[in-house]
């Protein structure tokens, strides 16, 4: 059977140039996040444009990570970005008004997809090398991508980059030989994030939220600094779980040093469920055909009601600034989109509706402007032009490096007066002097 799909695989296999040229002026192209993009694809494509043989794309991807051709600044007139969590290379381009952003829940892209409000022509997955049945994985990436192209019969083509270095797991996220139109070869290392070291602050937050943790709790870790360093702190406790769309580093730590069992959890008990991997390459080395890990589209992974039936579900996420009243701007500063509403809303709901769940939003208590001066991120408005990620009527419990307070089911005389308390010290009186003002204190 292997040889058919093999000769399958041969026929259907063309150079990146080859792809990138049946890619026509003006189609939408539909890629995965971040470390499922299709980087050999996105560089020949853009050479193309340089070249002046493809006069404009469209590409939606979100969190572009790696730099190609296809976002270099000289082209980007001719290249739509519309992403759905904006990166480190999209960012300037979104800006300047070049390229867009969707604000999508992760939860709600299959959705979007499914019910025909967003649809591709073009759909390009990065995978791992075919298997001995004929099936491709997405890997450490099924996040939207995957969901999205099997929900659009009417795509024109379907393009899958093959990768040695993508990990092959288990999950819904397969796709064979015989759906792929295209096959394309590109093997690179995944990109990957460095373990970098804890701050006081991040020490005295993965603390605080460390206390509020129960033993065979199933957690969720969002993308930021502080989840990952809130993990750190968790190593004391026992059998706990996983749910999250996305696996980290410190989840690995938490594994080797057996406190992630996976044992009591209510849903899908001894499995690591996932939607999308973003840490080192021991981290993409241990998911590799781990049984463990299940990784499944964010349709399912961040739906609410399935979070749900996780219970003691942690959730923890970061935010930009919050207000007094509880509202969470944490994807933009100002109306400058920084990075994506992500599952953040999702896991925040999801944790409530869980039997014993919490949620929290963890934050330092300041920050630094670009001229160096310290600002609270705790304001009393949210700055001119913010959107908000988390709605006051979500927000569980806060926390920065001063405490954790609860938020959820309060007054805003009592949020205000809590949020002061875990304000940073120099910008407590200033708070209060405006809380008065907006008639939130007495
Ligand atoms: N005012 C102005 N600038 C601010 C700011 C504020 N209140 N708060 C942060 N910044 C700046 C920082 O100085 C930093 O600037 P730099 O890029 O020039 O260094 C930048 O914004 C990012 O802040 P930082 O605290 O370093 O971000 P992070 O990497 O820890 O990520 C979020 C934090 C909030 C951006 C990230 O968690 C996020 O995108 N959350 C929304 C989505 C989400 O939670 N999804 C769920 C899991 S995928």
């Amino acid at each position: 059977m292997y040889s058919k799909w093999l000769d399958l695989y041969k026929s259907k296999l063309k150079t990146l140039d080859e792809a990138a040229a049946m890619i026509k002026d003006g189609e939408e192209v539909y890629c995965a996040l971040g470390g499922g993009q299709p980087f050999g694809m996105f560089e020949a494509i853009g050479q193309r444009i340089k070249r002046g043989e493809l006069a404009r794309v469209a590409l939606f991807a979100g969190n572009v990570v790696v730099q190609t051709a296809l976002t270099d600044p000289e082209i980007q007139d001719r290249v739509n970005f519309d992403t759905p969590f904006v990166g480190p290379y999209t960012r300037e381009g979104t800006k300047a008004g070049f390229y867009t952003y969707s604000p999508i829940k992760l939860s709600d892209m299959d959705t979007v997809s499914a019910r025909g409000l967003r649809r591709g022509d073009v759909y390009i997955l990065r995978v791992s090398p075919m298997d001995r049945h004929g099936f491709f994985s997405t890997g450490i990436n099924v996040d939207y991508g995957w969901g999205m192209a099997k929900t659009n019969p009417e795509k024109r083509l379907l393009i899958v980059e093959v990768n040695e270095y993508m990990p092959r797991t288990y999950g819904t996220n397969h796709i064979h030989i015989t759906e792929a139109d295209v096959v394309v070869e590109h093997h690179v290392p995944m990109p990957y994030i460095p373990d970098l070291p804890l701050t006081d602050v991040e020490i005295s937050i993965g603390r605080h939220i460390a206390e509020m943790v129960p033993d065979g709790a199933t957690i969720q870790l969002g993308i930021g600094g502080i989840p990952n360093a809130v993990g750190k702190f968790l190593m004391d406790k026992r059998d706990l779980g996983v749910h999250s769309e996305m696996l980290t580093n410190c989840m690995l730590d938490l594994y080797k040093a057996g406190v992630i069992t996976c044992a009591k959890k209510t849903f899908m008990p001894y499995k690591w469920v996932g939607s999308f991997a973003w840490g080192s390459q021991e981290l993409y080395d241990f998911i590799h055909e781990n049984p463990m890990i299940e990784m499944h589209t964010c349709g399912f992974v961040n739906n609410p009601y399935i979070i749900a039936k996780n219970d003691n579900m942690i959730s923890v996420n970061s935010t930009l600034q919050i207000d007094l009243t509880g509202q969470c701007a944490s994807e933009a500063i100002g109306p400058y989109q920084y990075s994506g509403v992500g599952g953040q809303a999702d896991f925040v709901q999801g944790a409530w509706l869980s039997k014993g769940g919490k949620s929290f939003i963890a934050t330092p208590s300041t920050t630094r402007g670009k001229d160096g001066k310290l600002i609270s991120k705790i304001v009393p408005l949210l700055d001119y032009g913010s959107f908000v990620s988390t709605p006051r009527t979500e927000t569980h419990w806060v926390v920065t490096e001063y405490g954790a307070v609860l938020v959820k089911g309060q007054s805003i005389k009592k949020r205000a007066e809590s949020l002061i308390s875990i304000a940073h010290p120099d910008f407590r009186d200033w708070l209060r002097f405006e809380a008065k003002k907006l008639g939130f204190l007495s």
